[in-house]
């Protein structure tokens, strides 16, 4: 296999380390031409270190000067400012590139990598939510493969390996119910940051362990896997699964259920987004059937964890009520981890933004952007 060029948009990331990770273990296969991170200039600095990158963005207007003495000590190229992300992919001709930042932020430079011709294998699943039409329709254009690093639709796009799309009756996305499965409306009133933090599961970055806690992640997944896989809302279903093994089912048209089991580690997903189909063994220790006492399903409650419901109704709606629905709920976020309002409000203010939406079409980036725009700031007022 001839060593493929890897651009790493948000290295610095949860997604980004472990890709790294995966670069490492396989340099007969991958090299690193390009790294980008917000503002964690250290962090790049070893990874520079390290993977040698062509080139280098760091977002965060503040670290510049200490981002430009970085590149000149390395002799790199370094871009900043609001297109810094697509100026990446046009430096570095990269072959594949892994979208690993968070946010509508990824949406920009993933469709520069695609107009560039480069394999996109996407982590930052807020690209969908928010563009998922117009992605789609220049990846199509574009001949080019969308690869998924979210470990649900990495089991699915493995679960259809083979198959005939036509016989699928329906995706089953797991998924693991998040901290709060089992409390009460009252007790989700008091939750705070720190509690909601702690996934009971996965290790990730802030915003998604919070999206995992509303349930609002499994929502964007099904957004996700509508566009992924040309699936119709109605044929999408989501299980809660806690033990975070089973990472997805394909239902067949004749009742057989394909399903794709692993340990709950990303490391795993990454490689095989990055290697897909192809299969080679790692350092993972064996899943042990044996020893696994249980695996339980159960619905989940849109009662208790109403953001499930509110991303079927934005993707119901289409257009730009997708963008509403990420632009409120990645502020209703930030305000709770930033401890401005309680856990029971990022719904709220989700609901609020949705309702006061005007819908239109989602045909340019310009008005995905625009609608972003407004409704953050109303959702700031709220
Ligand atoms: N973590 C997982 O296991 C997992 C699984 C499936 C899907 N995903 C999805 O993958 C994406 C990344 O998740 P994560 O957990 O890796 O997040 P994370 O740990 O917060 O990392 C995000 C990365 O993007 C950079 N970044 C953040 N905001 C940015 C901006 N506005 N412009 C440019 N770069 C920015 C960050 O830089 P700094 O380090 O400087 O902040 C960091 O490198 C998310 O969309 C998430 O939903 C994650």
């Amino acid at each position: 296999m001839s060593q493929k060029k890897i651009l790493l948009l948000g290295s610095t990331g949860s997604i980004g380390t472990r890709t790294l990770d995966v670069v490492r273990d396989f340099s007969d296969a991958f090299c690193i031409c390009g790294l980008s991170t917000f503002g964690r200039v250290d962090m790049l600095k070893s990874q520079i270190e390290q993977f040698r990158p062509r080139a280098i963005s760091v977002s965060d207007v503040a670290k510049q000067k200490e981002a430009r003495c970085l590149a000149e000590s390395y002799d790199i190229k370094i871009t900043f400012g609001e297109n810094a992300l697509s100026e990446l992919v046009a430096i570095c001709e990269p072959d594949i590139v892994v979208v690993a930042t968070v946010g509508i932020a990824g949406l920009k430079p993933t469709l520069a990598a695609i107009a560039h011709g480069a394999d996109v294998a996407l982590a930052n699943k807020e690209v969908l939510v928010t563009g998922g039409d117009l992605v789609m329709a220049s990846a199509r254009a574009k001949g080019i493969s969308l690869r998924p690093i979210d470990s649900e639709h990495n089991a699915v796009a493995q679960c259809l390996l083979g198959q005939n799309p036509s016989k699928v009756r329906r995706i089953i996305l797991t998924a693991s119910g998040g901290p709060f499965r089992h409390f009460t409306q009252e007790a989700l009133q008091k939750v705070t940051p720190e509690q909601a933090l702690k996934h009971p599961t996965w290790r990730m970055g802030c915003k998604i362990t919070i999206d995992s806690a509303t349930l609002m992640n499994k929502g964007f997944e099904v957004i996700e896997g509508h566009h992924l896989f040309n699936m119709p809302l109605e044929q999408i279903d989501v299980v809660i699964h806690p033990q975070s093994i089973i990472h997805s089912f394909v239902e067949y048209v004749d009742g057989s259920l394909i399903a794709q089991l692993s340990v709950a580690d990303m490391y795993l997903t990454i490689q095989s987004a990055l290697m897909f189909p192809e299969r080679r063994p790692n350092y993972l220790a064996p899943l042990e059937i044996s020893a696994l006492s249980a695996l339980t399903f159960e619905k989940p409650d849109c009662e208790r964890f109403p953001c499930l419901s509110y991303a079927y109704e934005a993707a119901r709606a289409g257009g730009t009520a997708p963008v509403a629905l990420n632009a409120a709920n990645e502020v209703a976020v930030r305000r709770f981890l930033n401890n401005e309002i309680p856990f029971h409000h990022i719904p709220h203010i989700i609901r609020k933004s949705l309702d006061t939406h005007k819908n239109h079409q989602a045909s340019s980036l310009e008005a995905i952007e625009e609608t972003d725009r407004l409704t953050r700031e109303d959702a700031e007022a709220l």
